[in-house]
């Protein structure tokens, strides 16, 4: 039987599954079912699932956690997590009652510059291109005005556009540069809208511009998108107080804990393999709420590692020290998100994460997620420096076992009594339980 479909979008749903659940599953009858008991039972909020992308069989669940207690600028959030990862929430919520203690977390906005750009082939006279782009600018900017109009009234819109010559690299190649401040939207249509009317302003009047020949009229684009490299759309997270007291378990003093951990975070900034298992556990900070308050978490990542590597080898986007006896830990990145538009309005869990939230501002937004990151860091680092995180996975690990054998409440509370001094393997786990059953 054929595997492949022409015409498969034109199909209905319920033809779109027939014709999976036959082409590719032995038991069609199970993987049908299974694709039915995911969707919901409320149609409309089906139909609006369905409807966010295309060829939609069923839904893919998420659990989304809620991670208490944290202080942020003398404010107090319950900050949503969307992830699958045990652990993450159960990290944040540790780190942000430790910080709650100890005077919070602090953290600011620096910067909110978004940045796009057309990137454009023209084999002319590099003077002649910029008279042209000199002339025909306030042109540019005039012919986005219907694209700019509402998000000017709001104080937002186009803040620059240059012309950069990139033909050291590629022949030819220049670009239109523009930056955009788009305040409590993420951007991305907005700026894709004005940069697709530059680069048609800049076509069409290439063919009016009486200083070019008529080979150099003919300026070919390339593509015009926004980037998701933000390196000026900034946010710090930070940190701090009396090494004495960073109190941590009776097994090492403040004073060890702070330089470990220093160390730890040391060893992240100049080691790409430990930088990058570092920033992942940030991620999983930063991730989870960006995905709960319907953010693009791709976007975000690949701005993040790109910013990461700024320096020319890939480094922690943590930093910590000890100066006159008080323990500093910061981090700067970049995150472009939004709080309107996107999928703020249109997912019913969104609206109710951004609700949870307080209804933040881009810029507070910015700023709780960023605070997940630092928190989700501290919380590794504090683990990985003292007990290892094993311990804790391995908690988990022993519920999960435990879980898959049915255990009742009562042969949980005996194993995990039994497994506070025996390891915790598979097999020890699983000898346990039947010896108890015995
Ligand atoms: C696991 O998801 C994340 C950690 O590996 C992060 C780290 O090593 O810092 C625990």
């Amino acid at each position: 039987m054929s595997k492949t479909i022409k015409g498969f979008s034109k199909l209905s749903k319920s033809e779109k599954i027939d014709w999976i659940v036959s082409t590719y599953f032995t038991d069609s009858k199970s993987a049908k079912a299974l694709i039915k008991q995911y969707w919901n039972t409320d149609q409309k909020l089906q139909q609006l699932h369905d409807e966010f992308i295309e060829n939609t069989i069923t839904n893919y669940y998420l659990p989304l956690g809620v991670a208490p207690n944290f202080l942020i600028n003398d404010q107090v959030y319950a900050i949503p997590m969307a992830i699958e990862e045990s652990s993450v929430v159960a990290a944040a919520s540790k780190a942000a009652k430790f910080w709650f203690d100890r005077g919070g977390f602090k953290a600011e906005v620096i910067s909110t510059q978004k940045i796009g750009q057309v990137h454009f082939i023209y084999h002319g006279n590099p003077e002649t291109l910029k008279t042209f782009f000199k002339t025909i600018k306030p042109k540019l900017i005039d012919d986005a005005k219907p694209i700019t109009k509402n998000m000017e009234q709001r104080g937002g819109g186009i803040t620059s556009v240059e012309l950069r010559d990139k033909t050291d690299d590629i022949k030819g190649y220049y670009q239109l540069h523009a930056t955009f401040e788009t305040l409590d939207a993420m951007g991305a249509n907005f700026i894709n809208s004005c940069l697709e009317q530059f680069a048609k302003t800049l076509e069409n009047e290439a063919q009016q511009f009486e200083l070019f020949s008529a080979e150099e009229k003919d300026i070919e684009i390339i593509m015009s998108i926004l980037s998701n490299y933000v390196p000026n759309c900034l946010v710090r997270a930070e940190v701090s107080c009396a090494v004495e007291q960073l109190t941590e378990n009776q097994n090492i003093s403040a004073q060890e804990f702070a330089e470990k951990f220093v160390q730890a975070v040391n060893i992240a900034e100049i080691e790409p393999y430990r930088a990058v298992t570092h920033n992942k556990g940030i991620m999983n900070g930063i991730d989870a709420v960006v995905l709960a308050t319907g953010n693009d978490f791709r976007a975000v990542e690949a701005g993040i590692h790109a910013y990461a590597s700024r320096k020319g080898s890939y480094s922690s986007l943590t930093h910590a020290k000890i100066e006159d006896g008080i323990f500093t830990f910061w981090m700067e990145i970049p995150l472009a998100l939004g709080t309107v538009g996107g999928l703020t309005k249109l997912h019913p869990l969104v609206k109710l994460s951004l609700e949870l939230l307080g209804e933040p501002s881009a810029k507070e937004l910015m700023q709780i997620v960023a605070v997940a990151g630092l928190a989700q860091n501290f919380a590794a680092l504090r683990s990985l420096t003292t007990t290892g995180i094993q311990e804790g996975h391995m908690k988990m690990h022993l519920m999960n076992i435990l879980n898959q054998f049915e255990a009742s409440s009562e042969e949980k509370t005996k194993l995990i009594a039994h497994f506070k001094t025996n390891t915790v393997t598979h097999n020890a786990v699983v000898e346990a339980i039947e010896n108890l059953r015995r």
